[in-house]
């Protein structure tokens, strides 16, 4: 049995080389945190003017929660979410980075507030 859990860690560095998908595949690490309470409740303490840019803004109102851009904080996690997450809902504002300088809807749009930065 400990054989196998010795395996696992090597497995995934061995996967990841090879550029298979490993969960998460974004490379990014949450603090290992108790994950029973939800995002917001915990950051409302944590990072509190993060929460209260979020719920202020538009995406508070309509209750698109920090999951959807920053993953569950498990298998999948996002420091810097990636612009194509957004197209699901916003696919009327698509952006052809390639054609700018512009890197992601966020290098304009303050991540919570949402606004476009000062
Ligand atoms: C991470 C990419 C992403 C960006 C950037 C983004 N959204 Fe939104 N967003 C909304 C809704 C609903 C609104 C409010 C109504 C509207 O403006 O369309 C909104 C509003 C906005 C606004 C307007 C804010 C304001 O003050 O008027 C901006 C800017 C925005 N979203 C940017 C649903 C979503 C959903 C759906 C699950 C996703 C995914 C989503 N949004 C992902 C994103
Ligand atoms: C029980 C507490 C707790 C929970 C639950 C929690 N977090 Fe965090 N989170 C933290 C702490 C503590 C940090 C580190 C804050 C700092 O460095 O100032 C952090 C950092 C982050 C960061 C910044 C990471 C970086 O490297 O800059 C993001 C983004 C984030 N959390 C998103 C989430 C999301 C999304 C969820 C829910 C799926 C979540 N968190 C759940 C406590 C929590
Ligand atoms: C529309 C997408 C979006 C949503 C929804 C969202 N975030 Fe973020 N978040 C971002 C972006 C963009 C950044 C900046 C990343 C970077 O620095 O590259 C960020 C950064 C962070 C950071 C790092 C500290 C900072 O201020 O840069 C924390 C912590 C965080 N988010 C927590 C949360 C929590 C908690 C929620 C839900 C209440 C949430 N986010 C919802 C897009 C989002
Ligand atoms: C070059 C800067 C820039 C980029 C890049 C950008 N936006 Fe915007 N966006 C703006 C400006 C400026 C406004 C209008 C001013 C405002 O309301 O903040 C706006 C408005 C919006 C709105 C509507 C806000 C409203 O008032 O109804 C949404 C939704 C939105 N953007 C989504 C996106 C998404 C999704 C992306 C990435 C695919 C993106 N934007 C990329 C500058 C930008």
């Amino acid at each position: 049995m400990l054989k196998w859990i010795l395996w696992i860690p090597a497995l995934l560095v061995v996967s990841t080389m090879m550029g298979l998908p490993v969960g998460a595949n974004s490379g990014d690490e949450h603090p290992d945190e108790d994950f029973s309470v939800s995002c917001r409740e915990c950051h409302s303490v944590e990072t509190p003017e993060v929460a209260k840019a979020w719920t202020e803004g538009m995406h508070g109102l309509v209750n698109v929660g920090c999951f959807i851009c920053h993953g569950d904080g498990q298998e999948e996690f996002f420091v810097s979410p990636p612009s194509d997450l957004c197209m699901g809902c916003h696919s009327s504002y698509e952006v052809k980075f390639e054609k700018s300088d512009i890197s992601s809807c966020f290098t304009c749009h303050n991540g919570h507030s949402l606004k476009f930065h000062e």
